[in-house]
C-alpha cells in the first residue's frame, strides 16, 4: 500500500461493538437489523422507504425492476460512470441508452439528455451522483416530466451529497446507494434503493427476497439480493459516523483545491451553487496525466483513474451508437487524488506540498525524482 492510499475504510471499536452483538444474538441473515438501518439510512436521506440490497449493483437492478421497467423500455444514462449503471439496466431486462457529459461536473448533460429523450423512446434517466457531486435533477426533472419519463439516481457514490439541502436518496423516483468499501461509507458488500413511493419500495422488498409475500408464499419470481445482519450492523455504525467523514472529505478537498489553484495544467473539480460535494472522489483533469501520476507515484502518493473506458467503448456496449465526446475526453484526462476521511492532518500537509511543487516546476518531464524535491514541510506556501 502508498503511503497515502487511494481509500482505507475506517472500521472502529463502534462498528466491532455492533458486529459483535449481532454474532452473539445469532441473527447472521436478514433480520431486525437491517430493517433498522433501513429506516435510519431512509431518514437521513430525506426518504420515506429504504430496501438494503446486497450490493449497489443490485439496488440497481432491484430499483429499476420495482419501477416497472423491462422488456421494451429503455433507459438513458452516463457513458462515464462504473460500469454497474448500464449493466443494472441491461440485468433489468431493459436497454441502455447514453447521452454526453458536462465537462465541469463529469455528470449528465441536460442538454442531451433532452436531445435523447426527445429522439428516442426513452422511459427512464438513471442519473449518476458522479464522485459524489449530485446530477443536474432540477433540469433532469423538468425533461422528466416533460417527456414522461421517471427519473432514477445512482447514488453509489454520494451519500450525503445534496441541492439545496434536499440529499440524494430524495431527488429521483428512486435511488440507489453501494456500501462497497471504498465508498463514503460501508457495510463489506452492500447496497440499498431508497424511496419515496410505497409500492415501489414493497416491490422491491419482494424483489430482493424470491418475491415473498409470507413464509413460504412467493407472488413473484425474484432475487436473493439481502442484506446480511452483519452488514446491517455496519452500516448503522458507519451511518452516524458519516456526518464526520464528509465533513472531513470536504476539508481534504478544500486544501487539495487550494494546493492545486496555482497549477495552470491541472483543473480542479467545481461545486455548482446550491450543491453539496461529497468527493466520493477528488478527481481533477489535466492534458499531462501520464506525467502527474508519475509523479505522484514517485512521491508514494496513490491516484486512481476512474474511469478509463467509457462504458460504451467496453465489448458489452459497443455495438451501440453512441456520441460522446466528452465522456471520452474525460477518460483520457481524470486522475483521482486521495481525499478521504483517513487522512492525517500530516498526509494533507504533505499531500498538498507535493502538489504546490508540481505546480513549481515549469516542466515536470524535467524531474528525476520528484519525491527527494517535497520532503514532508519542506516547503512553504509562497
Ligand atoms: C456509480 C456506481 N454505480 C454502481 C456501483 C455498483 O455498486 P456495487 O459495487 O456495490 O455493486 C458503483 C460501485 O462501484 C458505482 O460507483
Amino acid at each position: 500500500m502508498r503511503e497515502i492510499p487511494i481509500a482505507d475504510p475506517d472500521i472502529g471499536p463502534e462498528e466491532h461493538r455492533r458486529v459483535q452483538e449481532v454474532l452473539e444474538g445469532g441473527r447472521l441473515a436478514d433480520g431486525p437489523t437491517v430493517r433498522s438501518f433501513e429506516t435510519a439510512f431512509a431518514d437521513f436521506c430525506g426518504a420515506d422507504h429504504g430496501v438494503a440490497t446486497s450490493n449497489g449493483t443490485t439496488a440497481l437492478e432491484t430499483a429499476i425492476r420495482a419501477l416497472g421497467l423491462g422488456e421494451d423500455d429503455t433507459v438513458v444514462t452516463s457513458p462515464f460512470s462504473f460500469i454497474a449503471s448500464a449493466n443494472a439496466i441491461q440485468l433489468a431486462g431493459a436497454s441502455v441508452a447514453f447521452a454526453d457529459i458536462d465537462p465541469e461536473t463529469y455528470n449528465l448533460d441536460p442538454d442531451a439528455v433532452e436531445a435523447a429523450v426527445a429522439d428516442g423512446e426513452v422511459d427512464a434517466i438513471l442519473a449518476v451522483h458522479l464522485y459524489g457531486l449530485p446530477a443536474p435533477m432540477d433540469r433532469l426533472r423538468e425533461i422528466a416530466d416533460e417527456y414522461d419519463c421517471l427519473l432514477i439516481e445512482d447514488a453509489a457514490q454520494a451519500h450525503g451529497a445534496a441541492i439545496d439541502g434536499r440529499r440524494t436518496g430524495s431527488l429521483g423516483d428512486a435511488a440507489c446507494f453501494s456500501f462497497y468499501p471504498t465508498k463514503n461509507m460501508t457495510t463489506g458488500e452492500g447496497g440499498m434503493v431508497v424511496t419515496d413511493d410505497a409500492e415501489v419500495a414493497e416491490r422491491a422488498a419482494r424483489f430482493v427476497n424470491h418475491g415473498r409475500t409470507d413464509s413460504y408464499e412467493h407472488a413473484t419470481v425474484g432475487h436473493n439480493y439481502r442484506l446480511t445482519s452483519i452488514g446491517g450492523a455496519l452500516g448503522l455504525a458507519q451511518l452516524e459516523k458519516l456526518p464526520d467523514y464528509t465533513a472531513a472529505r470536504r476539508e481534504h478537498a478544500e486544501a487539495l483545491t487550494e494546493a492545486l489553484g496555482p497549477v495552470d495544467s491541472i483543473t480542479t473539480p467545481t461545486e455548482p451553487e446550491g450543491f453539496t460535494h461529497v468527493y466520493h472522489q477528488y478527481t481533477v483533469r489535466t492534458e499531462n496525466r501520464e506525467m502527474f501520476r508519475s509523479y505522484l507515484d514517485a512521491a508514494d502518493v496513490d491516484t486512481a483513474v476512474y474511469y478509463p473506458t467509457p462504458i460504451h467503448r467496453q465489448p458489452p456496449y459497443a455495438d451501440h451508437e453512441v456520441t460522446a465526446p466528452e465522456a471520452e475526453r474525460a477518460a483520457r484526462q481524470v486522475v483521482s487524488l486521495p481525499v478521504h476521511p483517513g487522512l492525517s492532518a500530516a498526509d494533507v500537509d504533505r499531500l498538498t506540498t507535493v502538489l504546490r511543487a508540481y505546480g513549481r516546476i515549469d516542466d515536470p518531464r524535467e524531474i528525476e525524482e520528484p519525491a527527494a524535491a517535497v520532503e514532508p514541510g519542506g516547503e512553504s506556501d509562497d
